[in-house]
């Protein structure tokens, strides 16, 4: 290959789900992209290989320290039957932030990223068609070295997988209900909040699981210090409809800044419609439930899309949001992100990316 990524193709192609029945994250194409790191080589060895379990020693620090970033991007089968990428470069760019954060050697973003369009082109009879169905495209790095000693890793391994999904919460845009979370935290300013690490997610299940239990779909985290200020929802950010004006928590350091999250704010900005990026606390928001300015919220995320919400459960009280159907902001966006995604509509900032 003239780009020096090694191709090995499988002898044994998998049948592909339906694609009114994919869920996220369950099947898993024929192909994945690996390569390795070492200390006094750099990164090396691009390969593109049949999809297939890895082997690791034991000791490598990934099972021990958590040393690991992943990220999650999407590429879509447009009307014309084209594929096509969506800010594969902005997602690139926060896997290079998060690895500085835990120390893991940056990757050269447009290796990878040729990387990962020839893997979505070898494996381009998996990307689904259907309304509401995309490619989830996760590259992740594990720190692979056998030493247990708490110091950066110095052998590491850059993997992409490929999963065709629909809906993250069911099928289509309906309003989730959503807990918030007074006790437990997901990270604090000054932690790795802010990088796409394990970890963080690891931190979230506790609480994920009893907002389940009293059927609520995800949780909302506060602040650390204060447990007051808003920061982000388990796989989303968020966003509030305060009278006319939409409100989404500023980045502190504790928050994933997603990559949605941005292209919400430029599209608000694009039709006119204020937004304010701040602090915004739990107590501000049930002030305006009470005073009826509390007008729409909802969630930002590559595989939440637009997550309209229609409850938020705090302290024991409910505050419904809406009218059970999603709110007119969420669907004007979630239509904006997904035609442009799908190629029916106008892309004003060039966010999408031709696979060749
Ligand atoms: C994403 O939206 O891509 C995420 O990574 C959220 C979740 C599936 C972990």
């Amino acid at each position: 290959m003239g780009n020096g990524i090694a191709v090995e193709l499988t002898a044994a192609r998998k049948p592909k789900p339906s694609q009114q029945a994919l869920g996220f994250g369950r099947y898993f194409t024929d192909h994945m992209f690996m390569m390795d790191y070492e200390a006094d080589r750099g990164w090396h060895q691009p390969r593109i290989v049949p999809y297939q379990p890895i082997v690791l020693d034991p000791a490598a620090k990934v099972f021990h320290y958590g040393q690991t970033v992943f990220e999650g991007m999407k590429a879509f089968r447009a009307k014309d039957g084209r594929i096509r990428l969506f800010r594969p470069d902005a997602h690139l760019r926060r896997m290079n932030r998060s690895n500085a954060r835990i120390c893991v050697p940056p990757i050269d973003e447009e290796t990878v990223l040729t990387a990962l369009k020839q893997l979505i082109a070898v494996d381009r009879e998996w990307v689904p068609e259907n309304e509401g169905t995309s490619l989830y495209i996760r590259p992740f790095i594990i720190a692979t070295e056998p030493l247990l000693g708490v110091a950066p890793s110095r052998q590491y391994r850059l993997t992409i997988i490929l999963t065709p999904v629909g809906a993250y919460y069911g099928e289509g845009i309906r309003p989730v209900r959503i807990h918030v979370e007074p006790d437990d935290v997901r990270a604090v300013a000054g932690g790795v909040g802010e990088a796409k690490t394990a970890g963080n997610y690891a931190a979230g299940l506790q609480a994920q699981e009893e907002a389940a239990r009293q059927g609520y779909d995800q949780v909302m985290w506060l602040d650390g210090v204060h447990r007051q200020y808003i920061e982000e929802v388990g796989s989303m950010n968020v966003f509030f409809r305060l009278g006319e004006t939409v409100v989404t928590p500023a980045l502190s350091g504790s928050i994933l800044a997603g990559v949605t999250r941005d292209s919400a704010i430029r599209l608000l900005r694009l039709w006119d419609i204020p937004v304010e990026e701040r602090n915004v606390s739990i107590d501000e928001l049930v002030e305006a439930h009470r005073a009826g300015a509390l007008r729409e919220a909802f969630g930002t995320g590559t595989a939440a899309v637009i997550s309209p919400i229609g409850e938020l459960q705090w302290r024991g009280e409910r505050f419904a949001i809406g009218n059970g159907d999603p709110g007119p902001l969420a669907r004007r966006l979630y239509d904006a992100v997904t035609g442009i995604q799908r190629g029916g509509e106008p892309d004003p900032f060039g966010w999408m990316a031709d696979l060749d």
